[in-house]
C-alpha cells in the first residue's frame, strides 16, 4: 500500500501564523506537525509516501524530510497549485498510486493510541474503501457518517448543517486502486471543492465502504484552528512527560520497524546536535527492544 499526506491548503483559519509558512510545518510541542501524520503512515507499515504541498512550501518540506532514505522509506513530492479539495490528491497522485491501494492522511490530523499501527496494518488488504468514525460533540465541523446498528454505512455528508449522526470521519482513509478514476468523476461542491466525502460516497453506492470505530483508547486531533493546535501541543507534552515516550517520532518508528539500524539511528541523532530530541534518540539505543508500539 502507498500513502499520501495532503499538506497543502491556505491555512487561513490560522492566519497570521500561516501567512508565510505551511500549517503542517508549525510546531506541535517538540516537532513539526507533519511528523505526526507521517509517523502514522509509517506505523501502518507504509514505506512509499507522496507529500502534496502548495507550490511555495514545497522546498521547505523537501529540506525538512528529504527523499526519506535516511528513514528507510521513500518520500516523493507533488504540488497542488490551488486548494481545490481533498479529493484532488488522487488526481495529482494518480501516477504515484498506479495500480495500488492507497492510504490518505490529512497533514493536520494527529492520531495516537497504543496498538494503532497494528490495527491500521490489519485494514490494509482491502477491496473498496475503509474510513473511521469518531463520536464528537460538534459533528457539523466534519465529514459525518451515519451507520446502522450492525455498523453498515447509510450516509456520508460533508459538514452538514443538520448532521444525521454525531460520528465524524477523521482524516485517515484507505482506498483501493480505483480511487483516482472515481475522483476524476466527482463534481465540485457548492463551496467549490472536490470533496473527499463525494469520493467515499461512490464506494457507498457500490456497497464497497466499510466504517470502523476508532477504538476508545485512540486519540484523534484535527489541528486546523489556533485552539486545537495549542490543545494538541499541550496533550503531546503531557503524554510525553508522563510516559517518557515520544509521540510522532519518525526516527523511532523507522528504527522499531527495522527499516534503519542502530548506526543509522545514531547518525540521525548526531545530525540533530545536542538537544532533548537527540538525547531521546540516543536513549533508544540503550534499550535494545525493537518492538513496534
Ligand atoms: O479533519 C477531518 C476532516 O477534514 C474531515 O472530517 C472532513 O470530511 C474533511 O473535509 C476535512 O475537513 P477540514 O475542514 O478539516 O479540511 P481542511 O480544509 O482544513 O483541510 C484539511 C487538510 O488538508 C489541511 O491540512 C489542508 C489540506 N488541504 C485542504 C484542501 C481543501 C489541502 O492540502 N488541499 C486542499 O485543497
Amino acid at each position: 500500500m502507498k500513502g499520501i499526506i495532503l499538506a497543502g491548503g491556505t491555512g487561513s483559519r490560522l492566519w497570521p501564523l500561516t501567512k508565510r509558512t505551511s500549517k503542517q510545518l508549525l510546531p506541535v510541542y517538540d516537532k513539526p506537525l507533519i511528523y505526526y501524520p507521517l509517523s502514522t503512515l509509517m506505523l501502518a507499515g507504509i514505506r512509499e509516501i507522496l507529500i502534496i504541498t502548495t507550490p511555495q512550501d514545497s522546498d521547505d518540506f523537501k529540506s525538512l524530510l528529504g527523499d526519506g532514505k535516511s528513514l528507510g522509506i521513500s518520500i516523493k513530492y507533488a504540488v497542488q497549485p490551488k486548494p481545490e479539495g481533498l479529493a484532488q490528491a488522487f488526481i495529482i497522485g494518480e501516477d504515484f498510486i498506479g495500480n495500488n491501494p492507497v492510504a490518505l492522511i490529512l497533514g493536520d490530523n494527529i492520531f495516537y493510541g497504543s496498538g494503532l499501527g497494528r490495527r491500521l496494518s490489519e485494514v490494509i488488504n482491502l477491496d473498496g474503501a475503509t474510513i473511521f468514525g469518531v463520536k464528537v460533540e460538534d459533528p457539523n465541523r466534519y465529514g459525518v457518517v451515519e451507520t446502522s446498528e450492525s455498523g453498515k454505512v447509510i450516509s456520508i455528508e460533508e459538514k452538514p448543517s443538520n448532521p444525521k449522526s454525531n460520528k465524524a470521519v477523521p482524516g485517515l482513509y484507505f482506498f483501493d486502486e480505483t480511487v483516482s478514476s472515481r475522483a476524476k468523476l466527482v463534481k465540485k461542491s457548492s463551496r467549490g471543492e472536490l470533496e473527499i466525502t463525494s469520493v467515499i460516497e461512490t464506494y457507498l453506492i457500490d456497497d464497497k465502504l466499510k466504517c470502523l470505530n476508532l477504538e476508545v483508547n485512540t486519540v484523534w486531533m484535527d489541528c486546523g484552528t489556533v485552539d486545537s493546535l495549542i490543545d494538541a501541543a499541550n496533550f503531546i507534552k503531557s503524554v510525553e512527560h508522563k510516559i517518557h515516550f515520544k509521540i510522532g517520532c519518525i526516527e523511532e518508528v523507522a528504527f522499531r520497524q527495522g527499516w534503519i539500524d542502530r548506526i543509522q539511528l545514531k547518525n540521525l541523532a548526531d545530525s540533530l546536535g545536542n538537544n532533548e530530541y537527540a538525547i531521546y534518540l540516543i536513549s533508544l539505543l540503550e534499550n535494545n527492544s525493537t518492538h513496534v508500539r
